[in-house]
């Protein structure tokens, strides 16, 4: 029997949808164009370039094709103006909004612009789309919101007291969703997130996710920094599980409500660990990395430990990770050869 991913996407090359990615420049969005595109979608794009590189969105091009490329349709803009989300929004089925600035860092050291982009801008969004009468708003949420809750693993209706402003302005886009469901019976879908990653993720900047900035260090042959004592842990996610997550959001039939869900693999990676994994995977792609990890303070606004329960996305929309994060890096590790070499 084929998966719900399998009928989703059939469905969809059957009677392909107008989507809307916002943050399509970015890592995830341009993931999701691609596949969108691969499916023959329609598919209209909104990013103002904040952190996303017109270089992703060539790169796509180049992966579909000019015949599918044409079915896209980009706007550069800023979510933090309502008439630009109305504008995206005109005429689509269905919302991925993606768009958001990233990084716990950041929001420490600017938190009015990460939650002018974060909130005001995403919940412009959702006035956009509700006003649109869209068929279905899947939003990037964030396994921030577990905070300082101790738990593992993390289940979605047990959430603690956010660590950082990033992680409030991810739990304020959930509180509006709901507000959204109960006031106006405006559906909406939250992927909560945890450390996605995968090609074109940017190794570049203060605040690279830690695997693009490792492979980044291993590539040049620079040194390592780990914050804290390597302990720390994660449940790093493969985009290709996230884009299967997107995809069955937004196309299940459901009530008018405000949903959550994990979005990961429910394993477990310490930062030691990782730095092995990403050494190995390396080698395997003709790069040898022999420094030693350097050991630094824990960085403020960091959770400890993370690992998902992803039986509710299992049960009530037939999720199943078809990439463990080994399979994952084996996977991107070519890509990120290519880019850094
Ligand atoms: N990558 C992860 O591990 C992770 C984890 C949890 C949640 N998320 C969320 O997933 C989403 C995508 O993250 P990503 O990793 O692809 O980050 P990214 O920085 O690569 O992509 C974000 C995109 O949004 C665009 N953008 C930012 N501000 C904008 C604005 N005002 N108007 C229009 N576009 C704007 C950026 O230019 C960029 O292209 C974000 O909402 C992020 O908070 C990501």
């Amino acid at each position: 029997m084929s998966s719900a991913f399998e009928q989703a996407t059939q469905q969809l090359r059957n009677q392909p949808k107008t989507w809307l990615v916002t943050g399509c420049a970015g890592f995830i969005g341009s993931n999701l164009l691609e596949a969108l595109l691969k499916m023959d979608q329609q598919v209209v794009g909104l990013d103002n370039f904040a952190t996303g590189h017109q270089y992703n969105l060539d790169e796509v091009r180049d992966q579909v094709g000019a015949e599918r490329w044409a079915r896209f349709r980009f706007i550069e803009g800023d979510i933090r103006s309502l008439d630009t989300c109305r504008e995206a929004v005109k005429g689509v089925d269905y919302v991925l909004h993606q768009a958001a600035l990233g990084s716990v860092p950041r929001s420490l050291n600017d938190p009015l612009t990460s939650n002018e982009v974060n909130v005001s801008g995403a919940l412009n969004m959702m006035v956009a789309a509700r006003d649109e009468q869209v068929k279905a708003f899947v939003y990037a949420a964030s396994s921030s919101t577990y905070g300082d809750h101790p738990g593992l693993p993390k289940v979605e209706d047990t959430i603690g007291r956010p660590l950082s402003p990033y992680a409030v302005t991810k739990f304020v886009n959930e509180l509006y969703a709901d507000v959204f469901a109960r006031a106006y019976g405006f559906s909406s879908v939250g992927l909560r997130y945890f450390n996605v990653f995968g090609k074109r993720q940017d190794p570049n900047g203060a605040y690279a996710a830690v695997i693009p900035k490792w492979v980044s260090a291993m590539i040049q042959n620079q040194d390592v920094q780990i914050n804290g004592d390597g302990q720390t842990s994660r449940d790093f996610c493969f985009i290709d599980n996230v884009i299967q997550m997107n995809i069955l959001a937004a196309v299940q039939q459901k009530p008018a409500v405000a949903e959550v869900y994990n979005v990961a693999v429910n394993a477990r990676t310490s930062l030691n660990e990782l730095f092995e994994h990403l050494k190995q995977t390396l080698s395997s792609n003709g790069v040898n990395y022999t420094k030693q990890p350097i050991y630094a303070d824990f960085r403020a606004g960091d959770v400890l430990h993370s690992q998902a329960d992803i039986t509710k996305a299992r049960t009530q929309l037939g999720y199943e990770p078809t990439h463990t994060m080994l399979q994952g890096l084996n996977t991107a590790m070519p890509w990120y050869v290519a880019f850094l070499s």
